[in-house]
């Protein structure tokens, strides 16, 4: 069985899925802070197959022990459960902390009791900051952390890391996911943000939906083609994918060293502007949109040098652009009705 937190979100709905269709039997544990429980039912509904689902939020150690007392079969955690607003980060710092890295600590202390050994982590390429060369390896040095969420997850690698070097038994890989946006093509699973969304896509899906008037590009005067911000926009499933993989990395000891990390991206850059085209193009819709300014912290530019995923966990991602805005697109309406 595998244990993934954070399982009724964004990216863990997905991945839960991915495990199934992979024959893994899954359960998910999630406070529901940012998520709804309808969600396993929907996966259910894609797979056929029931999740086990627990409520929990992993700040509490005894719950998270005992969790590991019920389900003595957990073979392995995917770790989701997290925070990850930028902005609300700045303003409610010490909930981040507390949040983020507390779960972190909880998880892995009741992993070392009950000797759970393979943890996959949700990083993220926020740990790059604004990188001087491009694309990034995964040697590319970390920056400091732009916000207290994207110090949680430099923190959480730095955890990782030290933990796995005083324990050999432990084994963690950290997957460091570029933009992941899309939807599963069921449109029955997708990015739910609540309240105005602060990522790009659902902004764009909602726009266009009618529940947002205008998109608002933040900056055209970046040094890039068309003077918007560039990202390396990874589709939601292949994401997933990585995950499956990286969980049969561990379970069947191919990993090299006992904490390993990949970036997990498409390898290539888009602008704003032409996510705009893009969605437009897909689903032969017209977007209302308008520059404004550049958004204080925004990177200028980063994408992916994705070439250590492709050889070691012999992962790509597969699924185009333009697909994967249709399946935003089809979410979006899907949910909406
Ligand atoms: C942000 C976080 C990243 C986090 C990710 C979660 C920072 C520096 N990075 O990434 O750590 O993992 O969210 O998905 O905060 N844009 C618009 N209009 C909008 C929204 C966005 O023009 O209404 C532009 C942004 O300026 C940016 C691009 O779209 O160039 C992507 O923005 P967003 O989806 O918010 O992701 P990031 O900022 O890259």
């Amino acid at each position: 069985m595998i244990l993934v937190t954070g399982g009724t979100g964004y990216i863990g709905s997905h991945t839960v899925v991915e495990l199934i269709n992979a024959g893994f039997e899954t359960l998910i544990v999630d406070d529901l802070s940012n998520s709804e429980k309808e969600v396993v039912d929907r996966i259910e509904q894609i797979c056929g197959k029931k999740p086990a689902f627990l409520q929990l939020d992993l700040k509490d150690r005894k719950k998270t022990f005992e969790l590991f007392e019920k389900y003595p079969n957990i073979e392995a955690v995917v770790h989701f459960a997290a925070h990850k607003a930028v902005g609300e980060s700045v303003e409610k710092p010490l909930m981040y902390y507390e949040n983020n890295i507390g779960s972190l600590i909880n998880l892995l202390n009741a992993m070392n009791e009950f000797k759970k050994t393979n943890f996959v982590f949700s990083s993220s390429c926020t740990v790059y900051g604004q990188p001087d060369i491009l694309p990034v390896t995964e040697n590319t040095p970390r920056m400091e952390a732009e916000s207290p969420y994207g110090n949680t997850k430099k923190m959480a690698e730095d955890i990782l890391r030290d933990h796995a070097l005083a324990n050999s038994a432990f084994k963690s890989i950290a997957l460091r996911y570029f933009n992941p946006i899309g939807a599963h093509p069921s449109g029955l699973i997708g990015e739910l943000p609540r309240g105005i969304p602060n990522n790009l896509v659902p902004f764009v899906t909602q726009t266009a939906y009618g529940l947002r008037e205008q998109l608002s590009i933040f900056g055209n005067d970046y040094d890039t083609p068309d003077g918007t911000c560039i990202r390396d926009y990874i589709n939601v499933v292949d994401l997933s994918k990585a995950h499956v993989v990286a969980i049969k990395r561990l379970l069947k000891k191919r990993n090299k060293s006992n904490y390993e990390y990949f970036n997990i991206g498409t390898g290539k850059g888009t602008t704003v502007l032409e996510i705009v085209k893009s969605f437009e193009k897909a689903n032969s819709l017209k977007l209302n949109y308008k520059i404004v300014d550049r958004r204080p912290g925004d990177i200028e530019k980063i994408w992916a040098d994705t070439t250590l995923a492709n050889n070691e966990l012999g992962w790509k991602a597969e699924i185009g652009l333009d697909e994967t805005l249709a399946s935003a697109w089809n979410w979006e309406k899907k949910y909406r009705s």
